[in-house]
């Protein structure tokens, strides 16, 4: 099976670089999201990242121009009736992600596949919202999408070896590094991130360190590109909060349990970069 034509659905930060990546790669791709104002969002996040490319002399102007005329919007979910692969990037939430994959069953064509760019959710449950689980996979890039290399690709119970195998190739036309995971709370990628993550938020509660210090031991000491308190500003403390309880319940664990100051941020609004206050604060 040949993809030519992909859907990313959600525009988001994770969605616009996965839209980014696709159309560089040559695909056509609809990117799609609820309304027009976030698609508009998304598709200016990628003409700034593709004009600094541009401006460094990384990338061709024609090239830019190029990539651009793949991308098209969407706000109709019906648009998926002619696409060969859906990448779902939506908001890590089961409900929204089982409805959202049952609909789209009922839409793309029978030989399209399903993906998703879930953080830790389970495939094989998403998978069983349709009716062809065979076809449905795990795609997780990782943030920044154009940046990093990894795509971990989660097979759920169902899927199928074809599918898998067209899912790894398309992966590597993209220009990244495909790892193949089978489908376990939070996989491999953030079944170890996070932990970490979540343990250096405990030395801070416990007063262990400064958040500075912490952050520099890690990079200075391990050689992280960021310490992990920025790294989980830069994520979004929501969505590490989200991820330790799924690990948690996913588990049955309380090793897993979220750190009461993980906690405290996200009820207070401190959710990162993106919120403009996290740990650090981004006001300034
Ligand atoms: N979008 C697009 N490109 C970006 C970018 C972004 N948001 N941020 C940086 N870049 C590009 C820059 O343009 C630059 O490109 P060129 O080399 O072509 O000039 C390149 O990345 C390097 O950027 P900088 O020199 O500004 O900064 P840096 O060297 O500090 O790198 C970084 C920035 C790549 C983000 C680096 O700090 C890093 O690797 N951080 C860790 C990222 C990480 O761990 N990601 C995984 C998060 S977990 C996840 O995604 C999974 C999950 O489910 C939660």
């Amino acid at each position: 099976m040949k993809i030519e034509k992909v859907m990313v659905i959600g525009a988001g930060q994770m969605g616009s670089g996965i839209a980014q990546v696709c159309a560089m790669s040559g695909y056509d791709v609809i990117l799609h999201d609820l309304k027009d104002v976030y698609v508009e969002r998304g598709l200016g996040t990628i003409n700034r990242n593709l004009s600094r490319q541009v401006e460094k002399g990384k990338l061709a102007e024609q090239d830019k121009e190029a990539a651009l005329s793949r991308l098209k919007p969407s706000t109709q979910i019906e648009n998926a009736g002619e696409v060969d692969l859906v990448i779902e990037a939506a908001v890590e939430n089961m409900a929204i992600k089982t409805k959202l994959f049952k609909e789209l069953d009922g839409i793309a064509p029978a030989h399209a596949i399903l993906a998703s760019n879930t953080s830790s959710l389970p495939i094989t449950e998403i998978a069983a919202a349709t009716n062809r689980p065979e076809k449905v996979i795990g795609m997780h890039f990782m943030n920044p999408v154009p940046v990093m290399k990894l795509v971990e690709i989660i097979r759920g119970l169902a899927t199928a070896d074809d599918v898998y195998s067209v899912i790894e190739d398309m992966a590597k036309s993209l220009n990244k590094v495909p790892v193949e995971v089978n489908d376990f709370p939070g996989f491999v990628s953030n079944r170890v991130l996070m932990p970490m993550i979540n343990e250096a938020v405990y030395t801070l509660y416990e007063g262990v360190a400064s958040k500075e210090a912490i952050d520099e031991v890690m990079k200075l000491g391990m050689n992280h590109p960021m310490g992990p308190l920025t790294l989980a500003d830069f994520i979004g403390l929501d969505t590490c909060l989200y991820i330790m309880e799924t690990l948690q319940e996913g588990f049955g664990d309380d090793k897993y349990r979220p750190c009461p100051l993980l906690r405290k941020y996200v009820k207070a609004g401190w959710l990162g970069k993106k919120s403009g206050r996290g740990f650090y604060n981004y006001n300034q």
